[in-house]
């Protein structure tokens, strides 16, 4: 199969991690016998200091022209304490995702084996855990009208039954496919748009006997992740609550530096890692390159390269059991981004028969 994939390093260890995740796919194509291409643009900080624009139109040109992109991470520290500031990294990510129409982003959360050490939770609050998020991508608090005077802002929260639907479908199909369980998370005892989203998908749920619908408050459901986090299954929810949930729910495995995303919709998908650009670790070569490369073997499962996705989660598994990690996890004995990659890289040339 040929791929043309767009490469988006961006900031902090973006760059770094990104570059172990194309490793192992050149490693994987060599093997399959595929070919990818890769084109590199510009996005975030990195793109405002060469381009004056987070996102440049040659940029988004080069995602829309590719079958997926690889992300690496946005944002720069000199941004966070400037309220003023006239452009931000973020705005970058946020107008990719709303050109493309990327409207779910998908973060399966699990515990790994042997990792249970690194939880902030009781080994025995761990057991079990397996779940995935889906996240409204694209409406909502994030995107809806916004305005300012001196002393007043405002953020509008809008959705409608499309945007809600679509990415319902998905989460449904989800849960069909696993444990049978979708909890919609929202406020529907407060806020309107939240009725909404209760109305809309429990009408849905008709179409998918198979599947069992709950709903959660937010606020209660940010507790039950840390109590139970074993009782999630799918977990559907909207933009803003997602954000701050997917974030929880990814440092109660213990492996923030794990964790892949896949956002999807209209156009071209885009596999990135969940943990930021890190920026104090930036250009050292010790961030944990396993997330970049596990978004990488997302993006080969959904090009339908099912056997080559689970030869690099295979490959990681392996590497973890040969204690090859990163300070994150293994504090012992350290390995840098670099060789991590390397190890993983030669791994899947050593065990898969040319
Ligand atoms: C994420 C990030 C982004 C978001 C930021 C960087 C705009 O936190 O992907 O979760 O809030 O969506
Ligand atoms: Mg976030």
């Amino acid at each position: 199969m040929k791929l043309q994939l767009a490469v988006l390093p961006g900031d902090g260890i973006g760059p770094e991690v990104t570059a172990q995740a194309v490793a192992v796919l050149d490693a994987v194509a060599a093997r399959f016998e595929h070919t990818f291409y890769y084109t590199y643009a510009d996005v975030g900080a990195v793109a405002i200091d060469n381009h004056g624009d987070p996102l440049p139109p040659e940029t988004l040109q080069v995602c829309l022209d590719a079958d997926a992109i690889l992300f690496g991470a946005i944002g720069h520290p000199r941004f966070d304490n400037d309220p003023s500031a006239p452009v931000r990294p973020e705005q970058g990510l946020l107008r990719l995702r709303k050109s493309l129409g990327l409207f779910a982003n998908i973060r399966p959360v699990a515990a790994f084996p042997g990792l249970d050490h690194l939880s902030p939770l009781r080994p025995e609050r761990l057991q079990g855990v397996d779940m995935v998020i889906f996240r409204e991508l694209t409406g909502g608090i994030y995107f809806g009208e916004k305005g300012k005077t001196d002393d007043t802002a405002f953020d509008n929260c809008t959705y409608n039954r499309t945007e809600i639907e679509r990415i319902a479908h998905l989460a449904f199909a989800s849960a069909a496919g696993r444990r049978g369980k979708l909890t919609l998370v929202d406020k529907a005892n407060v806020l309107e748009t939240s009725r909404l989203w209760r109305k809309v998908v429990t009408e849905l749920s008709a179409q998918y006997p198979e599947v069992t619908l709950d709903w959660m408050y937010v606020d209660n459901a940010a507790m039950q992740l840390i109590q139970q986090p074993a009782s999630f299954d799918v977990v559907l929810t909207e933009n803003m609550f997602g954000d701050i949930l997917s974030d929880e729910a990814s440092v109660i495995t213990g492996s923030l530096g794990m964790l892949p995303s896949a956002s999807i919709g209209e156009k071209t998908a885009l596999y990135e890692p969940i943990h930021g650009s890190y920026p104090q670790a930036a250009g050292k070569d010790i961030a944990n390159p396993l997330a970049a490369i596990l978004s990488a073997a997302m993006l080969l499962e959904d090009a339908r390269l099912t056997e080559e996705a689970a030869c690099v989660r295979e490959a990681v598994r392996a590497s973890l059991e040969a204690s090859v990690a990163t300070a994150d996890l293994h504090p012992e004995k350290v390995s840098r981004c670099s060789e991590v990659g390397h190890w993983i890289t030669s791994h899947i040339l050593q065990h898969v028969p040319a």
